[in-house]
């Protein structure tokens, strides 16, 4: 596996794939490895004949209030687990590689990256689309992988490469659980052992909507169904249940008549932890 910083090393490593016939994929990341990256590696590597990674942690995507200093990292952790699941190349890049002196140009999926999270961390998802746009045209991948967990982020990238015509292949990893069904992120080892146990709550009242999803029920009482479930736990501090429409994200109201997906926002101590599940008929065709 060979480690680049520099991007037009690191393009024309692919490049060079590609020259050989080979088709590529793309996983991006921020570090802080954990299966859940694994498998977005895993399922990449069903399309493609190689996939190369990136690790940064993106400054242009934490607000003022954010913590990007204290963002976790394990670089050498990282670059066995990529290597262990077959990656060709990881792509290292530095800030000033990634935002030289003067860049200013930036991308936006207006509407789609101002609601939901998008209200509650203003500027995250144009930082978002901004830097995936520069690594998609430094790795020019055939096919990328995002995990479903960040649902709203997966959606805004699809428009993101639909809108631009961007020649890259997005496709969705479900979300991958640890066994108690608690969704993988980074920031769950900075959990207390006490919120981590309480943590199951988030699984267990999207397993309360599904087990009802056929039932006669409208979006405002599958809402209330999962809120009167989290609240019994005194350690969840709920931010949001949104319920929307899975395809569009636009709000939804009434019967269960298409997709809708359910989205968590939920504080632990000092931990925001999201989770989501879709919900409906024709579910399986979105
Ligand atoms: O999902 C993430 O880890 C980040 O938002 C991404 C896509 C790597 C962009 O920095």
């Amino acid at each position: 596996m060979k480690t680049f910083s520099d991007k037009d090393a690191m393009r024309a490593h692919v490049r060079s794939l590609k020259a050989q016939g080979k088709s590529v994929g793309c996983v991006l990341t921020m570090g802080f490895l954990h299966e859940g990256h694994v498998g977005l590696v895993h399922e990449c590597l069903k399309h493609v004949d190689e996939v190369v990674t990136s690790i940064f942690v993106n400054p242009t995507q934490f607000g003022e209030k954010e913590d990007l200093d204290n963002y976790p990292t394990d670089l050498e952790g990282d670059l066995a687990k990529f290597e262990a699941a077959g990656v060709n190349a990881v792509f290292l890049p530095t800030p000033d590689v990634m935002y030289p002196e003067g860049a200013d140009t930036v991308v936006t999926v207006a509407g789609l990256s101002d609601i939901l999270q998008g209200k509650v961390r203003p500027g995250h998802f144009q930082g978002v689309t901004t830097v995936v746009t520069k690594l998609f045209n430094i790795l020019e991948p055939d096919v990328t992988v995002f995990g479903e967990k960040d649902y709203q982020q997966l959606a805004i990238i699809r428009q993101m490469v639909r809108d631009m015509a961007m020649a890259v292949d997005v496709k969705g990893l479900p979300i991958v659980r640890e066994a108690d069904g608690l969704a993988m992120s980074s920031r769950n080892v900075r959990l207390t052992p006490e919120d981590r146990a309480a943590s199951v709550v988030l699984n267990q009242a999207l397993d309360l909507v599904t087990k009802h999803e056929n039932d006669p029920l409208t979006v405002e009482e599958f809402r209330a169904l999962v809120r009167e479930h989290i609240a019994q736990e005194p350690r969840a501090d709920i931010r949001a249940i949104d319920i929307r429409d899975a395809a569009t994200l636009a709000p939804f109201y009434g019967r269960l008549d298409r997709p809708a997906v359910i989205l968590l926002s939920v504080r632990f101590g000092a931990i925001l932890l999201i989770d989501n599940r879709v919900i409906g008929p024709g579910k399986e065709h979105l």
